[in-house]
């Protein structure tokens, strides 16, 4: 395994156009020419096991920017004991051939030392207030990781504009209120999310549902677009909504619903009654399976 010195892969397996650097110093020189010429350069971060929702991100990042990178890196920083590091999923051929086939110019895909240098990193960011909610007050440390690992790739890629997708609603919140508070220069773009055809929002986890599982797992969707649908009728009791969403999830034995909250869509403090433009969140538990997912409340 290696690469050439611009970085370019030549391990076994098929020719790539797309430029491959595991290491900083091979996406130094893979951006170089980018910077020299002063063109826009567009990160799409991932931690692999990529599908159609990354790819949508890809294409936003095209529209924003001239070169695209993408960065393939499983965090440990973000996951706590007993989540599902070691499981996650994993797929580094695949996530190449996709993003290859979608037109990204430079994959950046560390091993762990690359990222942390020195280890653990001992200043990490600090999410405040903004984590203490939501997916935040059920995952401790989870947001100080995801804010260290974007702010330490926007710090190595310096890109101009970077795109996450708004499936992770708290995280795009957070990360675009580091890259303004902290003046990181970085403009920060949400997507929308991408569904399988039957709702349910498409995510890395998803391969962890049983057949029973993934056949039950809509109905989280199905309960946000009957409160949608309220919400159009004229509903806005916070209650109300949640309530629509948590009948919906309990007419289906395998979920279980952690939290559901009507929302700000800047600063995720509860709103109730619920305007227009507000965010009803969601996370529950399929099986073991921790998936979330999110609708913007809108009038008719
Ligand atoms: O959304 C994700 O996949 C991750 O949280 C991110 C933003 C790539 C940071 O590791």
């Amino acid at each position: 395994m290696g690469s050439t010195p611009s970085g370019r892969s030549r391990e076994p397996g098929p020719r790539r156009r797309v430029i491959v650097a595991r290491t900083r110093a091979e996406l130094a020189r893979a951006l170089s020419p980018a910077r020299a010429a002063g063109r826009r350069v567009g990160l799409v971060p991932t931690m692999g096991s990529l599908h159609d929702g990354h790819l949508s991100l890809v294409d936003a990042a095209r529209a924003r920017a001239d070169v695209v990178a993408a960065s393939v890196f499983v965090n440990p920083l973000q996951f706590g004991p007993g989540e599902d590091l070691a499981s996650y999923p994993r797929s580094p051929e695949r996530d190449l051939e996709l993003l290859e086939g979608r037109g990204v110019d430079v994959v950046f895909l560390p091993p762990v030392e690359e990222i942390y240098l020195a280890g653990e990193p001992r200043v990490t960011v600090d999410p405040g207030a903004l984590a203490s909610r939501l997916c935040g007050a059920f995952r401790p440390g989870h947001f100080r990781g995801v804010l260290t690992v974007v702010a330490k790739l926007f710090g190595i890629l310096r890109p101009e504009v970077a795109v996450f997708g708004q499936k992770d609603f708290q995280q795009l919140v957070l990360i675009r209120r580091m890259s303004a508070d902290l003046d990181l220069g970085v403009e920060v773009v949400g997507a929308p999310i991408v569904r399988e055809p039957d709702g349910l929002a498409m995510s890395s986890r998803n391969s962890y549902l049983s057949a029973a599982e993934r056949r039950a797992a809509p109905a989280f969707q199905r309960g946000l677009l009957r409160a949608a649908a309220r919400f159009r009728a004229g509903e806005r009791s916070a209650a109300a909504l949640v309530e629509e969403v948590r009948s919906a999830v309990a007419a289906e034995p395998l979920l279980r619903v952690q939290y559901v909250e009507t929302v700000h869509p800047g600063s995720i403090e509860p709103m109730d009654p619920v305007p227009p433009g507000a965010v009803l969140a969601l996370a529950g538990f399929c099986g073991s399976t921790r998936l979330i997912d999110n609708a913007t409340m809108e009038s008719a």
